[in-house]
């Protein structure tokens, strides 16, 4: 702990865009430096490699330039301001520290950072958004203006939280933040009435369907998904090294085939998840093939995926991301367990009353308690249209 900031964590400052007007300006004048937004760029680098942590970037500026720059890359390793105040040192004494989160004043895994920041002599913190980790809320700030800090807090705050987002539910919560993922056809199917869904979506989407597992600790299926379409659910992606969500599958009768294809290339073992009285036997075959068996209670005969989001959340998920299909989706709607909804919407129409809609279940009986979702965006992605929401 405590090593100097790494190759990744080099500083190289945004430039404006050279336009006619700029060119004619002196080739000296100063490039406007945005501190925050370089510690939230350095705060991506970890790219959901240092969960259950949130993504955390740090600068160190003195008579306006960067002295030192660091993110969080693991949990359990250097937090991002121990790196930048590291890579700084002596040139710390005096400086101000911009960081995407505010620093913890408890001891973790590591040790506090206020005391670091303290002990190197800064005079300015500035924080883009207060860590809504119950240990800390607040008292890092506190503790470093009882200190004789100046503190301000809020620059970027909105992108800091965005961040942090999956992080900041699950310390709160104990629960994962939840994201559906749904390909469908213009008319709201999910499959063609002969059971056919590959592929509703093009290229395009596929591609960021993957890029979603990558970003998401852990994806989830049910049963019914598995024997329809027998997907891997592993991410393919054109990275190195990339995630590898836990993956996870509903399936109260136990009617996953040993042999499904989820519970090949095992990373971790794939979590298969019944209810209480499914038959041993099947169980045994599945536990022979390498599933981890999870049992959640089911009152009305379907498995309490409140119950096992708190599992995945003890476990460390702080995302998960469910693909389907409809009956899964219409359990969720009606548990309240949608934070973040990822419609593919595929530019073709197939119709039939015996097609899967996007969410099945009982649904949402009035209007008025339907869940309406703010922020919504549409991007055209290849022919399709990405729309996005959240709760
Ligand atoms: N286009 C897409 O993005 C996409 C994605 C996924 C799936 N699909 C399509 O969707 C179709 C499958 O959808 P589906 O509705 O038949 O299956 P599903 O939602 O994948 O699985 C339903 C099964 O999950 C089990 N389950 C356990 N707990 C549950 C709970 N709380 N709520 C609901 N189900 C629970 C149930 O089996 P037990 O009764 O045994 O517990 C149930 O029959 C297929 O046609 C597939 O191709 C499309």
């Amino acid at each position: 702990m405590g090593g100097r900031a790494g190759p990744t964590d080099a500083v190289s400052l945004p430039r404006r865009r050279r336009s006619p007007m700029i060119d004619t300006l002196p080739a000296a004048r100063p490039v406007p430096l945005d501190p925050m937004a370089e510690a939230l760029r350095l705060a991506r680098l970890a790219d959901h490699r240092q969960g259950p942590n949130p993504m955390v970037g740090a600068v160190v500026v003195a008579d306006g330039r960067v002295v030192g720059a660091g993110h969080h890359q693991r949990a359990g390793g250097p937090h991002a301001e121990e790196r930048a105040l590291a890579a700084a040192g002596e040139r710390a004494r005096g400086a101000t520290l911009h960081v995407t989160l505010e620093p913890c004043a408890h001891t973790g895994r590591t040790g506090p950072c206020v005391a670091r920041i303290l002990a190197a002599g800064i005079a300015r913190v500035e924080v883009a958004t207060l860590d809504p980790n119950p240990l800390v809320d607040g008292r890092g700030v506190q503790a470093l203006r009882a200190a004789g800090v100046a503190v301000a807090v809020g620059a970027h705050a909105e992108e800091a939280r965005e961040l942090i987002r999956p992080f900041a539910v699950w310390v709160t919560t104990g629960l994962p933040l939840v994201t559906w993922k749904v390909a469908m056809t213009l008319d709201g199917k999910l499959a063609t009435a002969a059971g056919e869904s590959r592929w509703i979506s093009g290229p395009e989407s596929r591609r960021r369907a993957h890029r979603l597992r990558h970003e998401h600790d852990a994806v989830l299926v049910g049963s019914g998904t598995v024997l329809a379409d027998d997907p891997e659910l592993t991410t393919r992606l054109d990275v190195a090294d990339p995630r590898q969500p836990l993956r996870v599958v509903v399936d109260g009768r136990l009617r996953t085939p040993p042999g499904a294809r989820v519970l090949r290339r095992a990373e971790h073992p794939t979590l298969v998840v019944t209810r209480p009285g499914a038959p041993a036997a099947r169980r045994a075959a599945l536990e022979a093939a390498g599933a981890e068996l999870v049992e959640v209670s089911a009152p009305d005969g379907r498995c309490d995926l409140r119950e096992l989001a708190g599992r995945l959340g003890e476990r460390g998920c702080t995302s998960l991301l469910v693909e389907g299909g409809s009956a899964v989706l219409g359990s969720c709607l009606t548990q309240g367990l949608v934070d973040r909804v990822v419609v593919f919407v595929a530019p073709i129409l197939v119709g039939g009353r015996d097609a899967p809609d996007a969410i099945g279940g009982v649904g949402i009986p009035r209007l008025a308690d339907a869940l309406r979702l703010r922020r919504l965006r549409a991007e055209p992605l290849g022919d399709d249209l990405c729309l996005t929401g959240e709760r």
